[in-house]
């Protein structure tokens, strides 16, 4: 594995543990939105298991981008459960990206197209 290597699932028909802990779960997102207006983003690490919340091992933050441009991030204590909403509005169709890290094993990242109509 490489040092800066921002990790992603390789094979969505066969996740392993790690991924399905840290992958960035995207929760009932709309495939579309109206331009301009609100909507909820709801974010849970991971989706299959839930990641440990504890002194020693926790998720540090979430950040959601749109493409490349950050919209908002959210850090976590261990005491925190790892699972945030944002409400955000978009001006065009992109990439939602979620960029989480884990104290002990590194950042993981997760993609959803997103059409504004
Ligand atoms: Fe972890």
């Amino acid at each position: 594995m490489a040092k800066y290597e921002v990790k992603k699932i390789q094979d969505p028909n066969d996740k392993t543990t790690l991924e399905k802990k840290h992958v960035p779960y995207f929760v009932d997102l709309p495939e579309k939105v109206k331009k301009g207006e609100y909507f909820d983003v709801t974010l849970r690490m991971g989706e299959e298991i839930e990641h440990p919340m504890e002194e020693g091992h926790f998720i540090q933050y979430v950040a959601l981008y749109a493409d490349y441009f950050q919209l908002a991030r959210a850090d976590f204590n261990p005491e925190a459960k790892a699972e945030v909403t944002f409400k955000i509005k978009l001006e065009e169709s992109t990439t939602l990206r979620a960029f989480e890290s884990c104290n002990l094993h590194g950042q993981w990242e997760a993609c959803q197209e997103i059409t504004v109509e």
